[in-house]
Parts: C-alpha cells; structure tokens; sequence
C-alpha cells in the first residue's frame, strides 16, 4: 500500500514536487509516496516537452517508489527502467476495468486508445542518499473529460468510453493496479521481468507495437530505420528484427 497520498490544488509539476521532496528528505524514499493535482503550471513530458492539460480534466499524478525485492534488497539497476512500463501497464488495466475501453501500451511510455494518445508516463530518477536503493519518480496524465484536444493524436476518456469514471476513481485504480503489479514483479524481478518471464510477456501482449513493421526515429539519425518490432528486452527496451535479420534493441527513440 502508499505509506502517504498528498493531493494538491495546483503545483507545477507532481514530478518534480515529489522528486524535490525525497531529496529534501535526504533522497530515502520509503515504500509508496504519492501526489496528485487537478493542475500544474509546469508540467513536463519527454524530451523536454511541455505537458499541458486544462484544470481538473486529467487524472495527474505521481508515484514514487524505492524497488525493492522481497529480502529488502534494490532490484538490479538494469530492471529499474521497467517501471515506466509497469505504471502504463497499470493504467491500460484500470482503464479497461472502469471502461471496458481496449487501452494499449505504446513503447516506451504511452496509453493508446484506438491509435491516439489518452496517457503519458513520465520517470524521474531522484539522487540516492549514500547506501540506499535508489528512488524512482513515476507520473502519468491521463486525459479524462477534454472533448477536445489539442492535437489530433491525443484523447479522452470523454470521448472513447459511454461514461468516463470520475477523476478519484480512476486515480484510485490505478495507484492499486500500480502497487499491485510492483508487488508481483518484486516478489522475483529477474525471473518475472527476465526473458521469457510471466509479468514481461503480460506487458508484451498488451504493447501495440509488437509483430509490426516500426518506423523508428533515433536520435540523431537523419532517416527513421524500418524494422519488425519483436519483443522487450532486459532493460523494457525494444527489440526490433532488422530487414537484413539482425535484433537490435533500442531504449531511446521514437516509433513513428
Ligand atoms: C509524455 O508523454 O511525454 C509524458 C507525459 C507525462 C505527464 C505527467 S503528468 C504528471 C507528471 N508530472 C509531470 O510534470 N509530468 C508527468
């Protein structure tokens, strides 16, 4: 469960509000902190970028949480990064559980529905106090009773599902289907996030992307690589087949 859920009126970012109050604890982050807002005036999304939503029409919040496995000890650095993919995990679950709404995850951090955007996760690493597992901030927005957007590849709740849940309902399944789904990767992570393992092939099945020829626009790279989106690798990148038949795996850039 969450040792603590703080909801605020308006803050500029929930990410950075919970990143800067674990470190002005000292970077410790114990089991389950989270916050929520009905509106940030600085809200960040990937790359750099702006996220911003109306007040009170997103479901808009962070989690921040010190994994951990089932003897107390910090999960392998390399499984850490899957826990972007765990709370977009979590939100498709919450949503198709409150709405019946077929909600896909977009690698690397993105709810669909029906090919356009409704959720955006965002992880945010918090400097750790000498000794301690590391702690990881992870927020999500997730657009609720917009009815217009804008742009053309975002959603609603409003506009996909006959009735959208209210806010404290959704938040409420979501911040369980998080902790639940933390809890089930923590009891054993290399062996249910490792190749072949029971949580990596649930997130697997429930990733749009995967069997399908992928445009991937890499840093850096002038052209986007085609190649046929395969799987998620050690760390929840994606792992593409290449047209010459190499794998390749790739934990930054953009499908397109
Ligand atoms: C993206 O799609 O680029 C990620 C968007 C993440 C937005 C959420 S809203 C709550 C949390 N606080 C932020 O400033 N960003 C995340």
């Amino acid at each position: 469960g969450y040792r603590e859920v703080t909801v605020l009126d308006s803050v500029d970012s929930t990410n950075t509000w919970l990143a800067q109050s674990i470190a002005d604890r000292g970077g410790r982050g114990e089991g389950l902190a989270a916050v929520v807002t009905g509106f940030q005036s600085r809200g960040r999304g990937r790359l750099d970028r702006q996220w911003v939503t109306p007040p009170g029409a997103a479901v808009t919040f962070s989690v921040a949480c010190t994994p951990v496995d089932r003897t107390g000890r910090a999960w392998e650095p390399q499984l850490v990064p899957w826990l972007t993919l765990l709370m977009a995990y979590a939100v498709t679950g919450a949503v198709r559980d409150l709405t019946g709404v077929p909600a896909v995850l977009k690698w690397p951090n993105d709810v669909l529905v029906r090919e356009r955007k409704l959720c955006g996760v965002l992880a945010t690493m918090v400097a750790p106090a000498a000794g301690t597992a590391p702690t990881v901030v992870v927020g999500a927005g997730l657009n609720v009773t917009q009815r217009e957007l804008p742009v053309p590849t975002a959603t609603s709740l409003a506009l996909e599902a006959d009735a959208a849940p209210t806010r404290p309902a959704l938040l409420t399944a979501v911040l369980a289907r998080f902790a639940e789904t933390l809890e089930r990767a923590s009891e054993d992570p290399a062996r249910q996030l490792g190749p072949g393992g029971p949580l990596r092939r649930d997130l697997e099945a429930r990733v749009d992307t995967l069997g399908r020829e992928v445009s991937l626009q890499l840093p850096g790279a002038s052209a986007p690589l085609l190649a046929t989106a395969t799987g998620l690798g050690t760390s929840g990148q994606l792992v593409v087949r290449a047209r010459d038949g190499r794998e390749h795996e790739y934990s930054a850039g953009e499908v397109v």
